[in-house]
């Protein structure tokens, strides 16, 4: 049987989820991963939301991550609509495919509403955003900050109608900016782990429209 649990994280648990983070990152997206840095700035940032940032236990275990921010969709009319983006989401390697993303998402959504929040924007991927929801941000016409539809920008109302004329361009804001080097100088801090291509590295750069890796 397994008992899933989610609750707010603790101050004393930070560096055990930014553990948990880089195992479930680890040569997942590239060789290495920087998420669990970006976890270590996000909670520093004005924009993170400290209600929305939860672990989930299994059995009593630390198991997954989700963290949630302060974003902005501008719109073509020039007004600036506060969104919500959440990530790092991690869950534990050894835990995953037991309904924890799942529990981590649909509970933080649902307080998210509680909290009066209209709508969140997240990039990621829609083979598993889909299942909660999410759009493509296209559908509420709704760009990259770049100005182009990206089918990895997806998009959930949690108030019916919040991305009504809301079409624009989405901004994460600096708080998802991650420093490389920093990260690197960070990363050192932890056991020290092989770096590889995998073939999850090739999807996500077919996903992210980038070049492939040897
Ligand atoms: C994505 C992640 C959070 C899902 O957590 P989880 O606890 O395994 O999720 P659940 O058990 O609730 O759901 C598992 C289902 O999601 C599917 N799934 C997981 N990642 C997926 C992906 N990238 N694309 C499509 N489906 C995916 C699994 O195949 C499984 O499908 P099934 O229900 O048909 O068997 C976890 O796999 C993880 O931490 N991955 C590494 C980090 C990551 O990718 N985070 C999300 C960044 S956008």
């Amino acid at each position: 049987m397994t008992d899933i649990g989610i609750r707010n994280e603790r101050p004393e648990e930070y560096r055990a989820v930014e553990e948990l983070t880089r195992e479930a990152f680890w040569n997942l997206n590239v060789p290495g991963c920087d998420e669990h840095y970006l976890l270590h700035t996000l909670r520093r940032h004005p924009d993170f939301i400290p209600e929305l940032d939860f672990v989930a236990t299994l059995n009593g275990e630390l198991a997954g991550s989700i963290v949630y921010a302060r974003s902005a969709v501008e719109t073509s009319g020039g007004q600036k609509r506060e969104t919500l983006t959440f990530g790092p989401l991690s869950v534990l390697p050894a835990y995953q495919k037991r309904g924890v993303g799942s529990a981590l998402v649909r509970c933080s959504l649902k307080e998210a509403a509680a909290l009066g929040y209209g709508a969140v924007l997240i990039y990621g991927d829609p083979a598993y955003y889909a299942r909660f929801g999410f759009r493509p941000a296209e559908a509420f016409g709704i760009a990259t900050a770049e100005g182009s539809f990206h089918p990895a920008l997806q998009a959930l109302e949690l108030v019916t109608n919040a991305l009504a004329d809301c079409a624009g361009r989405f901004f994460e804001g600096d708080a998802y900016h991650c420093d490389a080097n920093a990260a690197a100088e960070f990363d050192k801090t932890f056991a020290p782990k092989e770096k590889f291509v995998t073939e999850s590295q090739r999807r996500f750069a077919r996903l992210a429209g980038l070049p492939e890796p040897e």
